[in-house]
């Protein structure tokens, strides 16, 4: 019995040092609204708790007046802003939310045509990866996950290709960038986010 006993317990221990072993280099998630065994991402649940990194304004020439339509607002994490503003990159994990709003314009006693948002109408999600994560994923490469999104679903990506869908757009970024960036941050608009200028 007491042979028994001790036997049970070398097994226990055993166990325990091996379930905690694997536990400590089991490997950290990469993100939180990153899947980590395909990589499809979702809009990050607390995006609109970030700061926000730009805005661009869309406007349109209705019978001769502007009209402004569209904002899209850019957030990101405050550590990537304080990253990139002593390193002058986009660190791994950066995320990058690009929310589209319609707008209506008005006259107001700021001025005669003042644009303010309405209704969200869809989602840009850019997360930077320097390591070359789910290499077999049509939405990850060149240094980043991509995806978008319709306002009516923040977690199935309606992407099937980033090469496609994403790239051809982002490419003029590439001659807007400081000639010093990182390779793959040159896809990134930087121009439109003074913020990351400063320091
Ligand atoms: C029609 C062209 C076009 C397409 C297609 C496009 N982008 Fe963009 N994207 C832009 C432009 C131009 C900007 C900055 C100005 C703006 O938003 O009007 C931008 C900005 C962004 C931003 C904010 C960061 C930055 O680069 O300034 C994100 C995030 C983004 N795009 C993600 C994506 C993803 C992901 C895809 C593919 C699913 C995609 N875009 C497809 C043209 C495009």
């Amino acid at each position: 019995m007491k042979k028994f006993n001790v036997i049970t317990a070398a097994v226990v221990a055993v166990v325990t040092t091996w379930a905690g072993w694997i536990m400590a280099n089991e490997e950290q998630p990469f993100l939180p609204n990153v899947d980590p065994k395909t990589g499809a991402i979702s809009v990050p649940e607390d995006y609109t708790l970030w700061p926000t990194l730009g805005t661009w304004t869309h406007t349109k020439i209705d019978d001769g007046a502007a009209t402004i339509h569209e904002y899209h607002v850019v957030y990101t994490q405050p550590e990537t802003i304080e990253y990139y503003q002593k390193k002058r990159r986009f660190p791994d994990g950066a995320v990058i939310v690009k929310e589209l709003l319609h707008a209506e314009t008005m006259s107001m006693t700021t001025g005669p045509a003042v644009g303010h948002a309405t209704t969200i109408k869809g989602f840009f999600v850019l997360v930077r990866d320097t390591k070359g994560r789910f290499k077999s994923s049509p939405l990850w490469g060149d240094g980043w996950g991509w995806s978008f999104y319709n306002a009516d679903d923040r977690v199935k990506t309606v992407s099937t290709d980033y090469k496609v869908d994403c790239i051809p757009c982002h490419t003029p970024a590439k001659d807007l960038a400081p000639r010093n960036a990182q390779k793959d941050d040159k896809w990134i608009y930087t121009l439109g986010y003074p913020v990351l200028q400063k320091k």
